[in-house]
């Protein structure tokens, strides 16, 4: 076990993440955005949280400065839904902007200002939290224009980062959830919120040099771009 990073971890899937790495022995270090939520209920001498807003560089930056020296794993959770509109006209392009700011930019922001705590002489694992929504290929349904939107262009930023970072001994994968029971995903959704994460956790067991960039859904299988 090493020390492992999760954003958006206060609730939903990220605060699942923290339960689960604590429960196997790693250390954690948690950003919540605003309020503490769950994570005030899970006691451990290896937990330490910090504010992180992924919208705002000096948040980055102080979230960052406070992180352990040496970092394991990382898990970029934090994002938002974009509102459904029902329509193309309906699309509201000062939130569209800052649905792709928080879950486009949000986790590459992450990654600059943790870089050099990740590139070190064993390999460290970058989970970037996407969804099946970024999937051109998978778009049957349209709608959600901004969040999937903002998904693909994280796995493409995701994509283009991995070549670099194999020098750095940095392996990135790009995960799929499932449809998860969150505040996210809502009650009709059938995955489990432990479910979802056991079974991220179980792929990125499986990651290492070779396979960094793939788009791999909560129990294995590989997306479609
Ligand atoms: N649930 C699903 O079915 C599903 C499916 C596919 C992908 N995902 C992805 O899985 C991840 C987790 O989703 P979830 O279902 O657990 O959602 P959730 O319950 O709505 O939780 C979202 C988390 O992100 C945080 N967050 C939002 N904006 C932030 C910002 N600017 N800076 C830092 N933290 C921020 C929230 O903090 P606050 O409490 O402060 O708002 C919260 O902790 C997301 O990236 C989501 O897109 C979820």
């Amino acid at each position: 076990m090493g020390v492992a990073v999760v954003t958006g971890a206060n609730r939903g899937l990220g605060a699942e993440w923290v339960h689960q790495l604590l429960e196997s022995g790693w250390e954690v270090y948690a950003g919540y955005r605003s309020e503490l939520g769950r994570l005030s209920t899970l006691e451990n001498s290896k937990l330490t949280t910090h504010q992180l807003d992924v919208r705002s560089n000096d948040s980055v930056a102080a979230f960052a400065n406070h992180a352990p020296e040496r970092i394991d794993l990382l898990v970029n959770n934090a994002g938002v839904a974009d509102g459904r509109w029902r329509n193309l006209n309906e699309i509201d392009d000062v939130w569209a902007l800052e649905v792709i700011d928080i879950n486009a930019l949000g986790p590459v922001r992450v990654v600059k200002a943790l870089y050099g705590k990740m590139n070190h002489d064993s390999l460290t694992n970058v989970a970037m939290i996407s969804s099946l929504m970024a999937s051109i290929d998978d778009c049957h349904m349209g709608r959600s224009y901004a969040y999937r939107a903002s998904k693909t262009a994280l796995n493409m930023f995701t994509v283009a980062m991995k070549k670099e970072a194999i020098e750095d001994n940095i392996s990135f994968v790009i995960l799929h959830p499932g449809w998860v029971k969150t505040d996210m995903g809502g009650d009709r959704a059938p995955v489990e919120i432990p479910d979802s994460v056991s079974g991220m956790r179980q792929v990125i067991a499986t990651r290492n040099l070779e396979n960094t960039g793939q788009f791999v859904q909560f129990d294995g299988d590989i997306l479609p771009w």
